[in-house]
């Protein structure tokens, strides 16, 4: 049974003490109020969806520097542009670009899942039209299936030329097959008849065409429309209109980033082969086109920096096969949209393998941050830890809130860790590893079939997510001498590595 529980916002701390566990905190709708501290980077997010800025984020792992780069994304506007490939009849490797409109995508979704055209009866169609098609025997003018190549009522066959039904007919048709002379299964008739009719004394045009075991009937305006709808079966769409704003770009390859076009094995050869058209793939350049591409660890992507700038400045880049062995190198499309909002990431000791036109157009059109590592030990942000807390529980989805006391020893342990940090009378913001340690208090209140996390989950996870070289400390006595025992005899025979562990300070390890 789901048990509904009134959702307060934790605004500070009294707040948070008339509550009896986390369940009761409000978690705020808007995913840059759910992340703690960080405030300048937050306000810079914010300028940065508003006016289409870049960011660059800088600090130590868990601190929310991805959060903040989604959150960021969360609240750009929709995108409002469709990006395809279109065939090039005057040369089939050089693909155009056509970028469509929300309203032009809209009309053309009501177009194609408006049904096209009157389905009727074959008895009710004209005579000649429902032979032509294969459904009338010609001979007692009884209705049959195309399927049946010779009417099952008088045996005449339906195929042209008429006649008593040829015993070898279905042999033949097999034959046929195997050859490649006809492709599909054998049918009597034709798939369409176009003819004429004539409407309040106008003539006009009408096709008539098979539709399982009834007969499409086209007047003019239903072949206009299927026109219309045609005309878009030459092209691809290479970045939805309804997508992700947010597309992430670690550790890309050169295609990811940049996109492709795919090998095909007959090389685009008319008939065999897959168009070029078709073959081409967006990058997460062109995906991120009017939302944020998200580059953790920026400088780990090498020479791959260039291309991003390139595409910052152009706002548009064309999309090449990327193997010269493959029979996608010869196509091209030239100018596909990549207009995005870069936020990239990276550790302080990075800052400098950053390519520096790179960074230059980060400075000169947005804002590099130093990300917080604490923030201060008050009210309102030991309230925000209990709404941590609740937000860690939600997004686990196997682990039980936790009840006030809980809270209080995480805020300790924040506070500890902060101090470690030489951040004094402050609570840390690796909350990454924080959320560790509620998720291994959860499990053991999990195991032990809590319903609650209590504070004494949290005493035995903190007990048991102790770093592994204090477990060694603690059992050995030192570090060092914990490790000259992890080697079995025979290893010490072998090898004299292990005894060379003599000169190496403990103070090293902590
Ligand atoms: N400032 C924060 N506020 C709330 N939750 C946070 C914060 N920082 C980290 N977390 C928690 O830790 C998780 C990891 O954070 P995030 O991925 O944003 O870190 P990061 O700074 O991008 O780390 P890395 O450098 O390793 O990529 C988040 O999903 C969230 O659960
Ligand atoms: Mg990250």
């Amino acid at each position: 049974m789901i048990e509904m529980t009134e959702k307060i916002a934790a605004e500070t701390w009294s707040d948070v003490e008339k509550m009896r566990s986390t369940e009761e905190i409000l978690i705020p709708s808007d995913p840059l109020d759910r992340v703690l501290g960080q405030e300048e980077a937050i306000e810079l997010a914010k300028i940065a969806a508003r006016q289409r800025r870049h960011l660059l984020l800088v600090g130590p792992p868990g601190t929310g520097k991805s959060m903040i780069a989604r959150a960021l994304s969360m609240n750009l506007p929709a995108p409002s542009h469709e990006v395809r490939v279109v065939e090039n009849p005057e040369n089939a490797e050089r693909p155009f670009v056509e970028i469509l409109d929300r309203e032009e995508v809209e009309k053309e979704e009501a177009l194609k899942s408006e049904p096209i055209g009157v389905l009727e009866n074959p008895e009710d169609a004209p005579p000649s039209v429902a032979e032509h098609l294969g459904y009338r025997c010609k001979n007692c003018g009884k209705i049959s299936q195309p399927t049946d190549l010779s009417c099952p009522f008088c045996n005449y066959s339906k195929m042209s030329g008429g006649g008593k039904g040829n015993p070898f007919q279905d042999l033949m048709g097999n034959i046929g097959g195997l050859l490649g002379e006809s492709v599909g299964q054998l049918t009597a008739g034709k798939e369409k008849v176009r003819t004429t009719r004539t409407i309040n004394g106008f003539e006009e045009t009408v096709i008539f065409e098979r539709a399982g075991d009834k007969i499409r009937m086209l007047d003019e305006a239903a072949i206009d429309k299927r026109s219309e709808i045609s005309r878009t079966s030459n092209e691809k769409t290479l970045v939805k209109l309804n997508r992700n704003p947010f597309v992430l770009a670690t550790g890309a390859s050169e295609t990811e980033l940049l996109g492709d076009v795919r090998h095909d094995p007959y090389g685009g050869h008319e008939k065999l082969g897959t168009p070029a058209y078709e073959r081409v793939i967006a990058g997460s350049i062109h995906e991120a086109h009017e939302g944020v591409l998200f580059v953790d660890e920026i400088s780990h992507l090498g020479d791959l920096q260039r291309y991003i700038l390139t595409a910052m400045q152009e706002k548009s880049f064309p999309i090449m096969g990327r193997n010269p062995q493959s029979a996608g190198a010869s196509v091209k499309v030239e100018e596909v949209p990549c207009d995005f909002i870069l936020v990239a990431a990276c550790n302080m000791q990075d800052i400098e393998n950053i390519l520096s036109p790179l960074r230059s157009r980060i400075i000169g059109n947005g804002y590099e941050i130093l990300v917080d590592i604490a923030m201060p030990d008050n009210d309102r942000n030991r309230a925000k830890y209990a709404q941590f807390v609740a937000q860690e529980v939600n997004l686990d989805g196997h682990i039980p809130h936790a009840d006030i006391e809980a809270v209080k020893l995480i805020i300790d342990e924040g506070k500890r860790r902060a101090r470690d940090d030489n951040q004094p009378n402050s609570l840390t913001l690796r909350l990454r590893e924080l959320g560790g340690l509620i998720r291994s208090a959860g499990d053991i209140a999990v195991m032990e079939g809590a319903e609650l996390i209590t504070a004494e989950h949290i005493r035995r996870a903190l007990r048991r997510s102790r770093p592994v070289e204090d477990q060694i400390r603690e059992r050995y006595g030192s570090y060092t001498s914990g490790l000259s025992k992890d080697v079995s005899s025979a290893q010490k025979e072998r090898s004299g590595y292990y005894y060379q562990t003599d000169h190496v300070d403990d103070s090293m390890f902590s």
